[in-house]
């Protein structure tokens, strides 16, 4: 399916892909590529009070933001944020413990979750503050993605309280289908509006993160993944939204093209796994499809990752594709392997002081 949007030459990279167009060359981002991977993001984050005071602060989150934009010729910047705004906005509690990552408190009752969906979205206008900033810097062929977690994914966290193999969220979903459903509704309703307020103040694609599609019977899939994704696409383009979404539907395997024909995406992310000819297949079905390259690679660096990139930029390149890592960056990849990757895929030089 394309974007709505009409393109033209001038429109960024990133758009023509998602509306469907073959490029000479993909447009590249990186997922995480905001964060601990850079010296300056480290430095940033010391004069916060708190991760979640960093997220909420539009002059901080915006600079985060920039930040890999300044250093890499990328065609795309994401916004600094977490999934996890959207449950503090619904009134869990939520912090994150230094080294060890989120912990939220005891899920409320559904009912005064359901109370707060109205409140919530104005709980987070910090971040479509952030991108009207971002916005007013960014050059223009440069896109800006906003982003929510998927339902599923934020309700794990929001079951088991931290991050953990979900076995506790998966059994709970088993033993109180009613309560999952309903959760996943709010977690709908409140995510659509607050993607809807991104969209208003400057994304100009949207990016769903189900982090955590893996191990689900195919049934469940359809109920917890597809169904409430759908949802929100549509909400969003029921309010009168048209910039194109990204799903990523992680560790669904197969699962994928049950994803692909259900949910009205336009950009389908693969995870590390994803074969040559399932992106060919989701391609050929209209889709563009971005990612697939192993995180832990770009890590790694040396020749496995050169020929990695080679491989992938070949695979894909007889339809819409945004080259991009399977899963997000990792707090300790050198920058030099960001760089050389992004030289490689754009043709363009990085400069040697931002390259190291
Ligand atoms: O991509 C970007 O650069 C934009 C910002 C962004 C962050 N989190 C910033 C962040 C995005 C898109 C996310 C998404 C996110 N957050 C996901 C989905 C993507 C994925 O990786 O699967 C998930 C599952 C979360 C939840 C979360 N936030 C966890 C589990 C953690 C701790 C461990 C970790 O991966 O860092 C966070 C914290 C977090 N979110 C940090 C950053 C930069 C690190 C916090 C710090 O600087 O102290």
């Amino acid at each position: 399916m394309s974007s709505p949007e009409p393109t033209s030459p001038e429109t960024p990279r990133l758009l023509r892909a998602l509306a469907g167009e073959t490029l000479e060359r993909p447009p590249i981002w990186f997922m995480r590529q905001a964060g601990r991977s850079l010296p300056e993001y480290r430095e940033l984050r010391t004069r916060a009070k708190d991760f979640i005071a960093f997220c909420h602060d539009p002059e901080m989150a915006a600079e985060a933001t920039l930040q890999p934009m300044r250093r890499f010729p990328l065609d795309a910047a994401i916004v600094f944020a977490d999934i996890l705004l959207i449950p503090r906005a619904l009134g869990q509690e939520v912090w994150f413990e230094a080294g060890e990552g989120p912990r939220l408190g005891p899920l409320p009752e559904i009912a005064a979750l359901e109370r707060e969906i109205e409140a919530s979205t104005g709980r987070l206008s910090s971040i479509g503050e952030t991108l009207s900033r971002v916005r007013g810097e960014l050059e223009p062929e440069r896109a800006l993605i906003g982003f929510a977690g998927a339902p599923w994914t934020v309700a794990t966290y929001m079951i088991e309280g931290k991050g953990s193999n979900r076995e506790a969220a998966r059994t709970f979903a088993y033993q109180n289908p009613e309560v999952l459903d309903a959760l996943l509704e709010v977690l709908v309703e409140s995510t659509a509006r607050y993607l809807v307020m991104q969209a208003r103040a400057g994304a100009q694609a949207l990016k769903i993160f189900e982090s955590w599609a893996e191990q689900l019977a195919e049934d469940v899939f359809e109920r917890i993944v597809i169904q409430p994704h759908r949802r929100i696409v549509e909400r969003v383009r029921a309010a009168g939204v048209t910039v194109p979404f990204i799903g990523f539907p992680r560790g669904a395997g197969a699962l994928v093209d049950n994803y692909a024909a259900g949910v009205p995406v336009e950009g389908v992310a693969l995870d590390t796994q994803a074969s040559a000819e399932q992106g060919r297949r989701l391609q050929r079905n209209g889709k563009c499809i971005q990612g697939a390259l192993d995180n832990l690679l770009l890590r790694a660096g040396g020749p496995a990752l050169d020929a990695r990139v080679e491989q992938i930029l070949e695979q894909w390149e007889g339809g819409p594709h945004i080259f991009n890592l399977g899963h997000g960056v990792m707090p300790d990849t050198p920058i030099a392997h960001i760089a050389r990757v992004v030289e490689r895929v754009t043709g363009k030089k990085v400069a040697a002081e931002m390259a190291a």
